[in-house]
């Protein structure tokens, strides 16, 4: 391993089988985590080309089992996001597809730094589990046709482990890790196809449109490569998505929206990848005929019908699907005002990701409990006129301290200037 380490540190690249035994060996606790923390910050510095990654992904597919979906009928789609902030799509998106009757199974992460993750946000239904065992996953995909769980513990047990370490040592955001830690998963999960949601800006862990695209084409030629069918979009983060940032709050943002009262940004977001799952699904030959069929499961109510199915299903309380008031509730509600006139030019949005964190809506450490009911409602985004005193944000906490940290953090993301820029489409 220290010659390993040595050889990335020259900016060399190692072959696949010196890539194998890294990941076997880190999963199975032979190298340690100071070797293998090293070896990362060799790969963030030093990069990894075409023939690296690959070997890392199937690597890192391979550290466990492979799910066999093969006795789900008809095409299986699966969807992942590079990771954002207020992006709720799944919640969206899955009943509106499954309500189409495309099975879509899938493999969905917690929290991740300053991004949410579906795994948590689906924990505020009470009694809602995320590990079925892959018999019911399977068999609720045939019968309901969605499914969606979390990583069991030997489901590509080498991104679990690498992560861990990531998350920690500033390791994140390398497009090599990236691409290898989300394609292994879904590799190692089994859908047909699969639809990539890029995120690009300052609240995605790509800042820049050119990276952000460069880490599509990586992931898109892995899942082709291995005879996956494979989208990406690469959608706008230099705003939070929608208006709620937290995990029920959010919940009920995605409920909204499929009851046809959604916003915007959030409903062209998750047509626009639902089009692509249709597409892989073969239910439609164009995008235009897909986001019809989409939109209609929302008037007909369908897909609202469908998430609360799918919560029963997974052993949930669906009644907060028909009345999101059942959600718990925080005990301080706080407003961020604007401190002059103006629009708002920019919003920082890792660190609006960074507030619901500090609130308590993220982990701080590998063992915090999250609190589901925190979070945060964005009233002004980018563009937007405000007046000095008017409320830019509502924070919901439960902890007085934690709020005013929060306060701090969530004023200091926004910035107000005389004139007006147009945000990025
Ligand atoms: N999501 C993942 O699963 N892995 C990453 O590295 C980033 C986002």
């Amino acid at each position: 391993m220290y010659d390993l380490i040595v050889k990335k540190k020259m900016g060399k690249s190692l072959t696949e089988e010196e890539i194998t035994y890294i990941v076997n060996g880190f999963t199975k606790g032979e190298i340690p985590d100071y070797q293998m923390s090293a070896f990362l910050m060799a790969v963030c510095l030093k990069g990894m080309d075409k023939s690296e990654t690959i070997a890392l992904t199937m690597a890192m597919a391979h550290s466990g089992d492979m799910l066999d979906l093969s006795e789900i009928e008809g095409i299986k789609v699966d969807k992942h996001s590079t990771g954002g902030v207020g992006d709720k799509t799944s919640l969206v998106l899955s009943p509106m597809v499954a309500s189409l009757g495309i099975p879509v199974a899938k493999m969905s992460g917690r929290g991740l730094g300053h991004t949410g993750g579906t795994i948590d946000k689906l924990e505020s239904f009470p009694g809602f589990s995320t590990s079925i065992p892959t018999k019911q996953f399977i068999e609720n995909v045939n019968r309901m046709k969605m499914a969606i769980v979390g990583q069991t513990a030997n489901l590509a047990p080498a991104d679990k482990k690498i992560y861990a370490l990531r998350d920690v040592t500033a390791t994140v955001d390398n497009i090599s890790l990236i691409a290898s830690s989300i394609m292994s998963k879904k590799i190692a999960s089994g859908a047909d196809v699969i639809v990539l949601d890029v995120k690009t800006g300052s609240g995605a862990f790509m800042k820049t449109l050119e990276d952000s695209i460069s880490l599509a084409e990586a992931m898109v030629e892995i899942g082709n490569g291995i005879g996956r069918e494979t989208y990406a979009v690469i959608t706008d983060m230099n705003q939070p998505l929608g208006r709620a940032v937290g995990n029920s709050i959010e919940v009920a943002e995605a409920i909204q929206t499929l009851n046809g009262q959604g916003p915007e940004d959030l409903l062209e977001v998750s047509l626009t990848l639902g089009s692509y799952m249709l597409l892989g699904a073969k239910k439609t030959g164009s995008v235009e005929e897909a986001r019809k069929l989409l939109l209609q499961t929302i008037t007909d109510r369908s897909a609202l019908n469908k998430l609360g199915e799918f919560v029963r299903a997974q052993g949930g309380d669906d009644s907060a699907v028909y009345n999101s008031d059942l959600f718990p509730k925080a005990s301080i509600q706080e407003e961020v005002t604007a401190g002059k006139d103006g629009y708002v030019t920019k919003i920082v949005t890792d660190e609006i990701g960074m507030t619901s964190l500090v609130l308590g809506g993220g982990r701080e450490t590998k063992d915090s409990i999250i609190d589901l009911s925190v979070g945060i409602y964005i009233h002004k985004k980018l563009g937007d006129k405000v007046i000095a005193g008017e409320s830019l944000a509502t924070l919901y906490g439960n902890n007085a301290e934690k709020v005013k940290a929060a306060k701090e953090r969530c004023l200091k993301a926004y910035t107000i200037e005389e004139s007006k820029s147009e945000p990025t489409k």
